[in-house]
């Protein structure tokens, strides 16, 4: 390191908050800071900025309709379409430039472009095929994809039919699609032959199949997109009701199917994530709401514009590929990057490569990803030119400072703003974060709500914290991209969101407060640092995961009696499984046990939630009222000073589990 850098990097340590590069404010999206004043003033009447990014067939009546709390509709009476607000409305004027381009992980293949008129071409080609195997405007296809473009098409057709998707992330297993097709009663399945990771092709559709075998419904029809090139296939025979991909758009080929008109409250998708129980939730999103927060975070947050070749490197698996790899950007009518594969294959400059070939506008990546980079080193960045990048982002978890000024300084090369964005698959888009064209940024703290939003960090009695204080982040007023409910389940939705804090016999909406289950402190100036659940979740490399569900599946392990899992600090991930296991009689903590227990959780589901440590214990630690305390397990996991271990009914176990942590 130079002396120049030794000195570049000191400033940088020390410094605490930074300015907006001016060359970006000069440019940006939004660059008033009236903005905030001007939303408090005219809620929720503010948010019709958000629903005139979109075209609609019929003018919505209402902005909010909050006369049933929690229940709220926005933009009622609304008719749109969302495959028509992405696609159709874009043709005119954008048709010819590209709407997807898709970069495979085998570097020697080509990689795609659709251009917006191809892109409608094929979406129509697939609906009509959609709608030819029987699907109807209702019914929920599920989707269990790789980052291929056959996703986005497959969401975009359904969209344009009306049919709800439920996309079931790739990695998940086998038993997780099964439960997710249960859940949804879902019908439909599209999914593929394969994938490409890290050099080998893997076989998806045998997974797949497995899923479906598990499914307790009749399964109507079943699309297999091909991926694998030739040779590297296996040998797949498609059952009777299942179609390959490419005949079923051939058979279409030049077909049109009408956007059919949605009402501003009907159901684009469901999305499923995990909470506190071993069940995942079927968060449900609307048509109108969640299209225009997607839309209107994209253009504020992200900067996006129509020109722009924008990159988020998440997987559209999750909320923040669904929102800002698909809707948001198609729905501005930009350019959006897919990638299939790592980071780190076939070289650790992966994602540097496609922003310098592309000529990347804007990065949205995870910490997780961040810290790897970081521990790699900046000559992999340095490699390439970065320059047409104009804005970084981060989301999924808390970023440290120290990779918040990594990235701000080697990937920005300190003119391109970093926004550290906190929001939930619930929330359907962004909520904390500091509008780039207008707020200075603090490392370490997402920034300040979004305008238009009310966020207050409270105690457990719903009274404000002073600044500084940790407490539990609250929304205490609707937005347009918020859940509506989970699937088929009001009870449960009202129980998890909003019975905390609310008086839930009130109809009152200023009684009704939405509280995501996150810790957060806030400073004088209003930037929230957000701190991590309190609930039973684990957040491993931005993935959220349940304790319960992976308990659930320890327990399934025959010889396993009991299990309790925990989240332990690690330096990439951010938090990693931690399971202690009590075993049956007669059985041992041996290599082989523990090798039954991991794969237990990988089938159960799925490799990202492989637990670190599997640690057997004769005993729980306990209070005497027989709760675990899983605080003191989390403790033991950091190596962490342990608390006070009088009120155990077990004290003497502790110091067992804690050799057994240090010695492996
Ligand atoms: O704990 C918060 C954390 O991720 C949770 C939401 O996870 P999920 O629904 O899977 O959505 C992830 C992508 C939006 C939150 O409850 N989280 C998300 N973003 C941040 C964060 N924690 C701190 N800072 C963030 N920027």
């Amino acid at each position: 390191m130079s002396d120049g850098d030794a000195e570049l990097e000191a400033r940088l340590a020390a410094q605490e908050e930074f300015e907006p590069p001016a060359g970006f404010v000069e440019q940006a999206n939004v660059s008033d800071p009236d903005i905030y004043g001007q939303f408090e003033e005219n809620w929720p009447n503010c948010w019709r900025a958000a629903a005139e990014l979109l075209d609609w067939y019929e003018e919505y009546e209402q902005v909010l309709d909050d006369s049933n709390p929690p229940f709220y509709k926005w933009f009622t009476d609304g008719k749109l379409n969302v495959s028509d607000n992405c696609l159709d409305r874009h043709l005119d004027e954008r048709g010819d430039e590209a709407a997807i381009e898709w970069v495979g992980e085998p570097v020697d293949e080509d990689n795609v472009t659709y251009t917006y008129e191809e892109l409608h071409r094929e979406v129509n080609e697939f609906a009509a095929a959609l709608l030819d195997m029987g699907v109807g405007e209702d019914d929920v296809v599920t989707m269990y994809m790789p980052m291929i473009p056959q996703l986005p098409i497959a969401m975009l057709a359904c969209a344009r039919i009306g049919a709800p998707h439920s996309v079931v992330f790739a990695g998940f297993s086998a038993d997780a699609l099964a439960t997710r097709m249960n859940s949804a009663d879902s019908e439909y399945l599209v999914t593929c032959d394969g994938y490409y990771r890290r050099g080998d092709p893997l076989d998806h559709l045998a997974k797949a199949n497995e899923g479906l075998d598990g499914v307790e419904h009749d399964v109507e029809g079943v699309v297999v997109a091909e991926r694998l090139m030739d040779g590297d296939g296996f040998g797949h025979d498609l059952a009777d009701n299942q179609h390959a991909y490419a005949d079923l758009v051939a058979d279409q080929a030049g077909a049109e199917v009408d956007p059919v008109e949605r009402d501003a409250e009907d159901m684009l998708f469901l999305m499923y994530t995990s909470g506190t129980t071993g069940k995942p939730k079927g968060v449900k999103h609307t048509t109108a709401g969640y299209l225009a927060w997607a839309a209107w975070t994209s253009q504020a947050v992200l900067d996006i514009k129509p020109e722009d070749t924008y990159f988020c490197s998440a997987d559209i698996g999750w909320i923040t590929g669904h929102s800002y790899i698909v809707y948001g950007p198609l729905a501005l009518g930009t350019t959006t990057m897919m990638y299939e594969g790592t980071p780190d294959y076939p070289e650790r400059d992966r994602l540097w490569e496609i922003v310098e070939e592309y000529e990347a506008t804007q990065l949205y990546t995870a910490p997780t990803a961040i810290r790897a980079f970081m521990k790699w080193g900046a000559e992999f960045p340095e490699r390439h030119d970065l320059s047409s990048l104009r804005l970084l982002g981060t989301v999924g978890e808390p970023i440290n400072p120290r990779a918040w000024k990594w990235y701000y300084q080697h990937i920005g090369d300190e003119e391109c703003p970093v926004v550290d964005t906190w929001w939930q698959t619930e929330t359907g888009g962004m909520m904390i974060t500091g509008l780039p064209g207008v707020k200075k940024m603090k490392p370490g703290s997402a920034g300040p709500p979004l305008p238009g939003l009310d966020v207050r960090i409270v105690d457990t009695k719903g009274e404000e914290v002073k600044a500084g204080r940790a407490g539990y982040l609250t929304v205490q007023k609707p937005w347009p991209g918020m859940l509506r409910t989970l699937y088929k389940n009001d009870e449960r939705f009202i129980q998890e969101y909003w019975a905390e804090y609310s008086d839930t016999d009130s109809s009152d909406p200023d009684d009704w407060i939405y509280f995501p289950e996150d810790g957060a402190k806030i400073d004088d100036e209003g930037y929230i640092t957000v701190l991590g659940r309190v609930d039973d979740v684990l957040n491993v490399s931005g993935h959220r995961l349940g304790t319960m569900e992976i308990e659930s599946a320890i327990v399934g392990v025959d010889g396993v009696a009991e299990a309790a899992v925990v989240g332990g600090d690690h330096e990439i991930k951010g938090e990693a499984v931690y399971a202690y296991v009590i075993l049956e009689d007669g059985y041992e903590g041996d290599e082989e046990m523990r090798g039954r227990i991991v794969e237990g959780v990988e089938d159960a589901i799925g490799p990202i939630a492989r637990p670190e440590q599997v640690i057997f214990t004769p005993e729980l630690p306990k209070t005497r009222s027989g709760k675990i305390m899983r605080r003191l397990l989390e403790q033991i996991a950091n190596e962490e000073e342990l608390g006070d271990t009088t009120t155990l009914r077990n004290p003497e176990i502790v110091e067992d589990i804690q050799q057994q942590v240090q010695s492996d």
